[in-house]
């Protein structure tokens, strides 16, 4: 605490009047093919452009700006002029419905929206600003609204609160002299789903966040002044804002920016890119690698990539067979993978190896990053013993972590801080995972109410009430079974009202309405349409014997305190 600094300067202005001041910061492509190369001293001037922008508006310290875009430079540039002048941004990923991003708006009441027409995916349009419209429809607090010309579809600009980013551009001076903050003075929110049906505003702050970003990009990607550095990410993630943006930035390295889907026009496009763009580094989600090994090798072996010298993959668990193919296929044997674990919460990497100096096992991340004291224990919190299963939790305070949910201190304590009364400054992460004889760390995935779906984190608690939220539904239990592709897909169980018929008709509209409640991504793979759904007898639904039940089709766990046996056997003769 005490010290000052201003985190966009920190990222651009300490590049300047170096060798790195005609750098390629951003080299992007958009999903039609179209390239930009914006230098690190452009970057600045459109930053600073933006932030003069912010501070006409009545923009400034303290002041939260939701930023829901497509993967653009424009996106980045909005990020950096709201760290500038020391607003709160809270990057709400495009995949997120207009009811989701009104929820998010509102949580933080945020009073400037910076959005796009549309962005590109798959070749079609994604209609963003029609989203913001829908959003702000239920989010009053909203004042302006700057809408990026992207796509040139459409859109409805209402008059006094909707400009267009080039004309509010225009005029505006190219320096801007950046304030400093407090270290810990606020740098963003990040909404991440939890056990309840509110998703947290995860909150990160100055200094700690950008040493933990930085100091981590520099080691764990093990940066070299000329590689080319690609994250498949969506800034909407934490890994865009840590990964693409802040850590990599603040390093001085150049950043490839891809907009578009990995299979657009053809299931090649990542490598395509990656030979044309010279690209040197790839970091990517387990998911993602498994899609590329289900679209075929024929695809990757088009391609040299030859350019690539290390690969990183974060999200989920990876499993060593998708570990095997990308160290084959794509690092051809030649590139160290590094199996990156953290989360939201962290803001950086927790648990990696270093490139070249830690020796991988598939499917471990390997040993702590420096400062980082991770220990799996029991349920009471005691160290458990090597190759058992247990929780993981992290026993120190470290830099990058988050400060609090926005607006709720007690929940935070609740969350992270209360699972191990005796330990009460363990942080609890949410997950399972086990440290083998060498001390590697294997995690095994979430063990709280928390999915994981193609590397994204929906909670359970979220998808209920979105379910609950819909006319016919009474009841609803949301589990994960396990998937070749997505890591999890989502199994729904569902009671109706009493009057509605079940249809596949009815399945089809649930699954919309999920979309329409959150987005597409948190879309069930299944619903089970069910008469009565097992609970104790103090009345909580008992999600275990779901997932057992969702996974194996069977029931073998402990039934003793369920209150009603024959909804168990109901629900099998049901089965699909
Ligand atoms: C999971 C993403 C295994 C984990 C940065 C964690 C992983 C959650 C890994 C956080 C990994 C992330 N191996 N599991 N390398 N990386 N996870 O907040 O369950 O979106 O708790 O942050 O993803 O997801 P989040």
């Amino acid at each position: 605490m005490g010290g000052k600094l201003n985190v966009s300067e920190n990222c651009l202005d300490r590049h300047l009047g170096t060798a790195r001041e005609n750098k390629a910061a951003l080299i992007f492509e958009g999903e039609p093919g179209d390239v930009r190369t914006i230098t690190y001293k452009q970057l600045h001037f459109h930053v600073c452009r933006l932030a003069h922008i912010f501070e006409n508006m009545g923009v400034g310290a303290g002041d939260r700006v939701a930023i829901y875009m497509p993967m653009i430079p424009e996106a980045v540039v909005a990020m950096l002029a709201c760290a500038r002048v020391g607003a709160v941004h809270t990057v709400v990923f495009g995949g997120f419905s207009p009811e989701a991003l009104k929820d998010r708006i509102n949580d933080c009441k945020a009073k400037l929206v910076i959005t796009a027409d549309g962005g590109w995916r798959r070749g079609k349009v994604i209609e963003l600003k029609a989203n913001v419209d829908k959003a702000i429809a239920g989010a009053p607090g909203v004042q302006t609204v700057i809408v990026v010309k992207r796509c040139g579809n459409p859109v409805n600009m209402v008059e006094g609160r909707d400009v267009w980013w080039k004309e509010a551009w225009a005029g505006a001076p190219n320096t801007h002299a950046a304030k400093a903050f407090d270290s810990e003075h606020p740098l963003f929110i990040l909404y991440t789903s939890g056990s309840t049906g509110k998703p947290k505003g995860v909150l990160h702050t100055s200094a700690g966040y950008l040493l933990g970003a930085k100091l981590s990009a520099h080691y764990v990607f093990d940066l070299k002044e000329n590689d080319r550095y690609f994250c498949s990410a969506d800034i909407g993630w934490v890994t865009g804002h840590s990964y693409v943006v802040y850590g990599l930035l603040a390093n001085g390295a150049t950043v490839f920016l891809y907009e578009g889907a990995p299979n657009h026009p053809e299931p090649d496009r990542f490598w395509e890119m990656i030979d044309r763009h010279g690209l040197t580094i790839l970091y990517t989600a387990p998911t993602a690698i498994r899609s590329f090994m289900r679209w075929g090798d024929n695809y990757v072996l088009r391609h040299r990539l030859d350019s690539l010298r290390l690969l990183g993959t974060v999200g989920e668990p990876i499993n060593p067979e998708a570990w095997m193919w990308y160290q084959k296929m794509i690092g051809k044997k030649r590139c160290p993978i590094v199996d990156t674990w953290w989360q939201t919460e962290t803001g950086s990497i927790m648990i990696t190896p270093l490139p070249g100096v830690i020796p991988t096992k598939p499917g471990s991340g390997t040993l702590p990053f420096f400062g980082v004291v991770p220990k799996i224990v029991d349920s009471d919190g005691n160290e458990a013993p090597r190759n058992s299963g247990g929780k993981l939790v992290l026993t120190r305070p470290y830099p990058s972590m988050l400060r609090t949910l926005w607006g709720d201190d007690a929940r935070y304590k609740k969350q992270y801080y209360s699972e191990f009364p005796a330990h009460p400054d363990y942080y609890f992460t949410g997950d399972g995972a086990r440290q083998d004889k060498d001390g590697y760390f294997w995690i095994v995935g979430r063990i709280d109410d928390v999915l994981n779906i193609s590397g994204h984190r929906i909670g359970t608690a979220e998808i209920e009430s979105a379910l609950v939220s819909h006319p016919k539904v009474a009841e609803a239990a949301a589990v994960g079974r396990p998937d070749e592709l997505k890591g999890q897909a989502l199994v729904v169980f569902v009671t109706l009202k009493a009057g509605h018929e079940t249809s596949d008709a009815l399945k089809e509209e649930l699954r919309n309405h999920v979309g329409r409640e959150i987005g597409s991504l948190a879309k069930p793979d299944t619903i089970r349409f069910a008469a009565g759904l097992p609970k104790t007898r103090s009345g909580k639904i008992m999600r275990r014997l779901l997932k057992e039940l969702a996974t194996s089709g069977e029931i073998k766990g402990d039934t003793t305190t369920l209150e009603d046996f024959s909804i168990i056997t109901a629900l099998k003769a049901d089965e699909e």
